[in-house]
């Protein structure tokens, strides 16, 4: 995978989308009625920064949808904030209705296909006061959010994708496992609302990283990678398959409604975790972050593992498949050249072998505010947070290319990253 000056061409299908992915949360700013906004005053402590305005992009929606086009995009992933649709209980707001119908129209009419998510991270303050995902009696209120809004954007959406990453959703003080299997309650919800007023294809966002033994011949670290796979990838994949939600040292659930709700695998592919028995860390996950420094600070996602994307698109041949999310976090922009090759090279190998791969959404169009901090810029485009102007970055060209001859070769590698030998992608 390293010697990237000698790949071959790579071609993708022929309509394979190229776009690029966002959260409301992460770009628009002012997210006020959210529980991520309250958290935020309420424990300082856990946010180095706090998300402000963002990108300021709820009130430069429409240059976004420009630089979009700018940028050959084919579609784009973005989410409607449950908190600024319903910011009371029960009190919908038509204006911010009218806000998201205004972005469907001008990427329609920018002939950018649309990925809405219903929930990425916004959910209201006061549902949490009601328990919020972890009280199954307040689930209902989602499945009321849902119903308002599907139909409303039902005219304008190509593809739907329900929950974020249900997979890696944690709350401090709330039992994960619980957690988790309510959101799948709730993506299945949604899932049978959706199909009532929509033909389009729906799908969930999946956290998927390939999780490693340590040391694969220490039956230890098989066996707790093995359980940390199930945990992570293997319940979500299951429960999306068969209806049963699994999860260690619980009472299996069965949900009817659960099984088979999804008309393609949506994944989120990063990084890969590497577990040890040995170590103490947060679910005995070693984090890799220590192997290579992208940003100065400690960051999860700063393992390169094409390979782990290939194994894990390996499982999902059953359905079509999109990357609703891929990239990486860097101050120096070669980085990301780097990781569009190497995971899009691992994603034309898993087309090859079988594997029916539709489309490739990077995350993310812009530097955006990634849940407590600006640090870590993970934007084809620079955001400065002060002016707020968008600049692309080279890797934004590259990336224009790559969609307009939809694949690459090694001569895009050596316009793009002509000094790569004396890059080290272990740092000692
Ligand atoms: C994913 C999230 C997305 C962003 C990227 C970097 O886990 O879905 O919002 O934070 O990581």
């Amino acid at each position: 995978m390293l010697n990237m000056h000698n790949y071959p061409e790579i071609h993708f299908p022929e309509g394979f989308i190229w776009g690029s992915a966002t959260a409301a949360h992460q770009i628009e700013g002012d997210d006020i009625h959210s529980i991520n906004w309250r958290d935020q005053s309420m424990y300082p402590e856990r946010f180095p920064d706090h998300s402000g305005k963002a990108c300021n992009s709820y009130a430069m929606y429409k240059e976004d949808v420009v630089l979009l086009q700018k940028l050959g995009h084919h579609a784009y992933r973005f989410s409607i904030p449950w908190s600024r649709i319903e910011p009371a209980e029960g009190q919908f707001c038509e204006e911010a209705v009218a806000h998201y119908v205004d972005l469907c129209r001008r990427l329609k009419e920018a002939g950018i296909q649309i990925f809405v998510t219903l929930s990425h991270g916004s959910d209201p303050a006061w549902f949490w006061d009601k328990g919020g995902f972890a009280s199954r009696e307040a689930l209902h209120y989602f499945e009321r959010y849902v119903q308002f809004i599907v139909p409303r954007l039902a005219p304008y959406a190509d593809y739907w994708l329900t929950i974020n990453e249900i997979n890696i959703m944690d709350r401090p003080g709330c039992n994960s496992f619980d957690l988790r299997k309510n959101y799948m309650i709730c993506h299945a919800k949604a899932y049978h609302i959706i199909k009532k007023h929509s033909a389009k294809p729906i799908g969930a966002p999946h956290a998927a990283a390939s999780v490693v033994p340590r040391d694969p011949h220490f039956a230890a670290d098989s066996a707790h990678a093995a359980m940390q796979d199930w945990i992570l990838n293997g319940f979500f994949y299951h429960a999306l398959r068969t209806g049963e939600m699994v999860f260690p040292g619980t009472d299996a659930e069965i949900v009817e409604e659960l099984k088979d709700s999804f008309d393609f695998w949506a994944i989120n592919y990063y990084t890969r975790h590497q577990v040890s028995s040995r170590s103490k860390t947060r679910n005995n996950i070693l984090l890799t972050s220590n192997r290579m420094k992208l940003i100065d600070r400690e960051f999860y996602m700063s393992s390169f593992w094409p390979e782990g994307l290939y194994n894990e698109l390996q499982r999902l041949k059953d359905k079509p498949v999109f990357l609703t999310e891929n990239g990486c976090c860097c101050e120096d922009d070669r980085w990301r050249a780097l990781k569009l090759f190497q995971d899009l090279s691992a994603i034309a190998d898993a087309i090859k072998d079988g594997v029916d791969i539709r489309g490739y959404l990077h995350w993310s169009l812009m530097d955006n505010y990634e849940w407590v901090s600006f640090i870590p810029r993970f934007g084809l485009v620079h955001v400065n947070f002060k002016t707020f102007e968008r600049t692309p970055k080279p890797s934004a060209w590259l990336f224009r290319e790559i969609i307009e001859r939809n694949g690459f070769g090694p001569d895009l590698v050596s316009k793009y990253l002509p000094e790569l030998p004396k890059f080290k992608l272990f740092a000692e």
